[in-house]
């Protein structure tokens, strides 16, 4: 009797677990189709000029993992879905700087494309378990870089503007390595909304802890 008891525990243990990762999986679908829908209401409502159609759009960042990336490994956003928070957050900094500084951009929706673009590399460096519990770095890359690989995943998508291009490229200012500081400068002299994509980084990072 015993033994008959203690294999209907290990069977209820089991069909707890079972129903505890159903739920998980099916709050995290629920959450990911939320960060879709977002995706689509920023760029049909501000978007009209992109050269491509949203579903598109959606349909080729869901393939790259868009909608379940983390932010990072261990430092913010290190979670499933993290990435496109962290992303939503710098395009919310980046325009409340446009607007209260009255900044220029080469088109009024790169805020946005830059926002959601600028960390697009890591759709594509970081591997994590379905569960979305371990995060860790790929090993297999054929592609590195941070700024310069995101502007290289974005222009697969959208047809980015020069400035936009050095926008997302020196997005870590002078976290970039250091021999590049000179044309970090230039980029910010020529383009000064590089100097504020980074303070709206900075500002989601730093500030919000996203
Ligand atoms: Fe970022």
């Amino acid at each position: 009797m015993a033994i008959v008891n203690a294999i209907s525990n290990r069977f209820d243990e089991l069909d707890e677990k079972i129903k505890f990762q159903r739920e998980k999986e099916a709050q995290r679908e629920k959450e990911r189709l939320q960060r879709v829908q977002l995706f689509r209401d920023i760029f049909k409502t501000k978007y009209w000029n992109l050269g491509t159609d949203v579903d598109s759009l959606i349909n080729q960042l869901e393939e790259l993992g868009y909608f379940y990336a983390p932010a990072s490994t261990k430092y913010h956003g290190t979670y499933i879905g993290g990435l496109f928070d962290h992303s939503w957050r710098v395009t919310k900094e980046l325009v409340n700087l446009t607007t209260s500084l009255d900044l220029d951009w080469q088109r009024i929706e790169s805020p946005y494309i830059v926002g959601m673009f600028h960390d697009l590399c890591k759709c594509d460096d970081y591997i994590y378990d379905p569960s979305g519990e371990r995060f860790g770095h790929r090993d297999d890359l054929i592609l590195n870089g941070h700024g310069e690989k995101s502007v290289i995943m974005a222009q697969k998508l959208l047809d980015l503007t020069d400035e936009e291009i050095a926008c997302i490229r020196w997005h870590m200012g002078a976290y970039d390595n250091k021999e590049n500081w000179n044309i970090l400068g230039r980029a910010i002299e020529k383009y000064p909304n590089v100097l504020y994509t980074h303070t709206a980084d900075m500002i989601a990072t730093r500030i919000r802890g996203i």
